[in-house]
């Protein structure tokens, strides 16, 4: 047991995908995972181990934001010796360059988040996805039939939903973010100090240029889209 997640030594597969909302952790195990158990509970940011196409996965919840993300991915890769974890989430699009439930795999990640600052001693870093989850990612996304198009590009990871100052999301949408969401740059930054994977993959849940929203069936249908992605490239690594 870690300090936030209640699983013994082993519980927790080396393949982790990890949504923001510990319901769609719950949701992915009973719609993808065979023989799926919930290893934990603490703070209702449940966690799951099952099985599939014949290798052990888990999905654990990780919270809004990169400090909750950041507790639990350190957790995971520390206390329990994971591999790779992939990201399965939601993100504003920024521009009109992507539309509306396309899916987006972050190549990297920009952030106005001060995590960084402190770590890297006010100077910048680049914080990128793992290459092989990245290929194995576009690959499999090609080989299935998708509602979506799918994007290979920067997210932008905020540290503000409800963000009073937009015009700041100008200069990254200039240099070539497609869409904002809240805790990629920090997951990738802890894969890279602990020496492990991480990938993001995101599906367009609101537009922030057009306005518009999806319907929770919409969120649902393109999810799966995403987690069949993310499953394919996480097991084939
Ligand atoms: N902002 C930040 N994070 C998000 C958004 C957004 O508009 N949509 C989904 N995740």
């Amino acid at each position: 047991m870690s300090t936030h997640i209640a699983a013994a030594p082993g519980e927790i597969a080396p393949i982790v995908l990890f949504p923001g909302d510990p319901l769609r952790a719950k949701w992915i195990a009973s719609e993808f995972l065979t023989d799926a158990v919930c290893y934990s509970e603490v703070r209702g940011m449940l966690g799951f181990t099952g099985t599939w196409e014949g290798h052990r996965v888990s999905v654990q919840g990780s919270g809004m934001g990169q400090p909750s993300m950041s507790i639990y991915a350190n957790e995971l890769f520390e206390s329990y010796d994971v591999q790779t974890i992939v990201r399965v989430g939601s993100c504003g699009a920024l521009t009109e360059r992507v539309g509306m439930r396309d899916i987006i795999i972050a190549n990297g990640a920009c952030t106005d988040s001060g995590i960084n600052r402190v770590r890297f001693h006010g100077l910048d870093y680049a914080p990128v996805a793992d290459f092989g989850l990245l290929r194995a990612a576009v690959e499999a996304s090609e080989r299935m039939p998708l509602e979506s198009a799918v994007h290979v590009g920067l997210l932008f990871s905020s540290d503000q939903f409800y963000s009073t100052r937009p015009e700041l999301n100008d200069p990254f949408v200039r240099h070539g973010a497609l869409a904002v969401e809240m805790e990629t740059s920090a997951l990738y930054t802890l894969a890279a100090f602990h020496g492990r994977r991480a990938l993001s993959i995101c599906t367009v849940s609101d537009h922030l240029v057009t306005h518009e929203e999806t319907t929770a069936l919409e969120r649902e249908q393109t999810f799966g889209d995403m987690v069949r992605i993310a499953l394919g490239a996480a097991t084939s690594v």
